[in-house]
């Protein structure tokens, strides 16, 4: 059977793909190409969310596909906040301010956490923009990042799947990059 999506169920979209919550399932979302998507980076996602899934636990879960109306969704878990609302992007988070010095300082120090963790664990990301990663509030006054785009390697050739210098390098410019967008002057080492 096909499901219906409507409009009522529209999140937000990124340039590829347009989030709709999943509408038996709360704790859900659906994942769904745009038309003229490349659909080739979407098997990759999922098999490297799969390979990861263990490792980390600040990404998405995913859960299969489902036909609807609009195209073949792909279901993932729904980052939500503490409050239960959807949690925002850091695009979004920093548009609509972070401007103190305090606000800088803490996400310079998330961003920095989050970094060590993928490297200890190994886990490696081509699109690290900021629309890519959750700001999922956990208290009124704390926050985690989550990464829900963009993780695996898309390399031809897949060298920081196997060397852990290659793999530094590779985070310390996506890393540099990213925090670059946000106005930030973090190093990493
Ligand atoms: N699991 C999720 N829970 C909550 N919000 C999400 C989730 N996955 C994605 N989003 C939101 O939807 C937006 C678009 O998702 P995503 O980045 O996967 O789409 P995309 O079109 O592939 O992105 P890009 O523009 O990087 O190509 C994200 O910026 C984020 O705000
Ligand atoms: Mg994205």
């Amino acid at each position: 059977m096909i499901m219906n999506i409507t409009q009522q169920d529209y999140i937000t979209q990124g340039s590829q793909r347009v989030l709709y919550a999943h509408p038996q399932n709360k704790d859900w979302c659906l994942k769904i190409p745009k038309e003229d998507s490349n659909q080739r980076f979407v098997k990759r996602e999922i098999s490297y969310t799969n390979k990861y899934k263990d490792k980390i636990n600040c990404i998405p879960l995913y859960h299969g596909t489902v036909e609807t109306n609009l195209g073949t969704g792909y279901i993932f878990d729904l980052v939500t906040n503490h409050d239960g609302s959807t949690a925002d992007n850091l695009q979004k988070v920093t548009d609509e301010g972070m401007e103190s010095k305090e606000d800088s300082n803490k996400l310079e120090q998330k961003i920095q956490q989050l970094y060590a963790l993928l490297l200890e664990q190994h886990i490696i990301v081509s699109d690290l923009h900021p629309g890519n990663i959750l700001v999922r509030k956990t208290s009124a006054s704390d926050y985690d990042l989550w990464i829900v785009d963009g993780l695996g390697n898309s390399d031809f050739i897949k060298i920081c799947d196997v060397s852990k210098i290659f793999l530094k390098k590779k985070l310390i410019r996506k890393f540099f990059r990213l925090t670059q967008a946000l106005n930030l002057n973090t190093s990493f080492s």
